[in-house]
């Protein structure tokens, strides 16, 4: 099958949160199983000054909105070697962040999406001729709505499937009713059947009714953005509508990038069998951040943005207590002046106790995933979730919120039985998380339990070859439906 799969993010040169992640794996695994992948990106600074291009279309014009808009075609390739084809309009593009910079969202960020959605549709019939067109997140809705909707290019797509897959449904790409000029379609698309939203345009909406296939990132996440309203945000009637054409598929981490064996970036490497060298990461940890060397404390680390989801609040209300336990908290966070602030004052409260790190860096994440012991997870809500992912492949125990991915890929300790893999509560409360953590801490003081505890974690599989198929066989299964083979 051929697979073009348009996103916004790409890693490693264009990375905004776990989105990039993904399409920075997703491509290498499908190549891997055999199908015939490809990339369709916007073509960020960020991306051009580091891979090598080379031009393949120039100057195609646009129709957008009451003007038009040109742009070129790049070629370039991803880190597995996919064809990764840029989308080059420099006014679009060409700037610092990918959504914003400074903690801000540019104001065009809804002409930039549906301009590179509807480009990526383009290019994907000129240089692709996709079986499967694949679309990820608001950002690249205007894809498949343009390959469904758009009358120049639905010919154009006689053979291909749409399917378009949700990471966040906080985030729709929602915007005054009069943008929907910008999409150049048929006035009957702006309805409630398509894609109008409250007298606004909803962009992901769109794309939900319009894609063949619609997916999620877990099985759990799948089930609850169509049962609860509160994580529904308002288009849970569109996805069950869906019907089976609506699936969850968890995400698979990169176990070439997050590996102890192989680990440049911390102390010392280690594996499941020999896991001494995780020891030395945890003092070098220590060390680096000037907290004391209490081996009877477990280290809890915490990396994530600070964004609502993530229930870094929920921490903040219950600082007091958590700190009252045996172990020391290292956080890397970023995001929101208010919490980042707390957490710095908090330090000071807490010297031997708290360390907070506030920026996104990918080196201390390696370091805070190999020096703890346990990982925090306290999320409100969440599609996938990575992080824990990772911290289960460095022997590290998540403790999460049993919610959405993190429902799906952590369970519960069992000293008895010797089963599960972190420690995990159910209601968003601050005693449920305290009460998480001091299992954790309990559970730690007792040396075999843990050894059995940290075996488990590094027994978790999540890697890409499993959910590689799962797509395949989710987008085989639709194109028979079809009758497409
Ligand atoms: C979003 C979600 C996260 C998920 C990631 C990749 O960032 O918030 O849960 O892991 O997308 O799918």
């Amino acid at each position: 099958m051929k697979i073009a799969i348009v996103a916004a993010e790409a890693a490693p040169h264009a990375k905004a949160g776990g989105l990039a992640d993904v399409i920075g794996s997703l491509p290498g695994a499908l190549k891997v199983a055999g199908e015939e992948p490809s990339l369709v990106v916007p073509g960020y600074a960020s991306i051009k000054e580091n891979v090598e291009t080379a031009p393949v279309i120039r100057d195609v014009p646009m129709r957008f909105g009451a003007g038009v808009e040109r742009f070129s075609v790049l070629r370039a390739s991803d880190p597995h070697g996919v064809p990764m084809y840029l989308i080059d309009h420099p006014g679009f593009f060409e700037r610092r962040g990918i959504y914003g910079e400074n903690g801000k969202d540019y104001p065009d960020n809804i002409r930039r999406f549906v301009f590179f959605g509807r480009a990526a549709a383009i290019v994907s019939a000129e240089v692709v001729a996709p079986d499967i067109l694949h679309a990820h997140d608001w950002h690249s809705a205007a894809a498949p709505i343009a390959m469904r909707a758009d009358n120049g290019l639905r010919p154009r797509f006689k053979n291909a499937l749409s399917v378009f897959t949700i990471h966040n449904l906080a985030f729709q790409g929602i915007s005054k009713r009069e943008d929907f000029a910008l999409l150049n379609l048929e006035a009957a698309y702006n309805s409630v059947d398509y894609l109008e939203f409250y007298n606004h345009l909803n962009l992901m909406k769109g794309a939900i009714v319009l894609c063949d296939g619609a997916s999620t990132v877990s099985p759990t996440y799948a089930q609850e953005i169509t049962t609860d309203p509160e994580l529904g945000f308002g288009l849970e009637g569109v996805i069950r509508d869906k019907g089976a054409n609506f699936v969850g598929i968890l995400n698979g981490a990169d176990y070439d990038e997050w590996n102890p064996a192989k680990d440049r970036e911390i102390a010392a490497t280690y594996t499941a069998a020999k896991p001494g060298g995780k020891r030395k990461c945890t003092r070098a940890l220590r060390d680096s951040l000037g907290l004391p060397n209490r081996e009877d404390w477990p280290v809890v680390g915490m990396v994530t943005r600070m964004t609502g989801q993530k229930g870094v609040d929920l921490l903040k209300d219950a600082l007091d207590a958590v700190m009252r336990l045996d172990l020391q908290l290292v956080m890397l966070v970023s995001g929101d002046a208010v919490l980042e602030k707390f957490f710095k004052d908090a330090e000071l409260r807490y010297p031997e106790k708290l360390r907070a790190i506030i920026e996104f860096n990918n080196t201390t994440a390696h370091r805070i995933q190999a020096g703890s012991d346990a990982l925090l997870m306290p999320s409100r809500f969440e599609p996938c979730g990575l992080t824990q992912m990772y911290a289960l492949r460095y022997g590290t125990a998540p403790v999460v919120r049993s919610t959405g991915g993190l429902r799906d890929t952590v369970s519960e300790f069992d000293p008895a039985a010797g089963t599960g893999n972190g420690f995990a509560f159910d209601k968003f409360e601050a005693a449920e998380m305290v009460a998480a953590l001091s299992r954790m801490v309990a559970i730690f003081r007792e040396r075999a339990d843990w050894r059995a505890l940290m075996a488990n974690c590094f027994a978790s599989d999540f890697s890409w070859e499993r959910a590689a198929r799962q797509y395949v066989e989710w987008f085989t299964r639709l194109r028979k439906a079809r009758g497409l083979s």
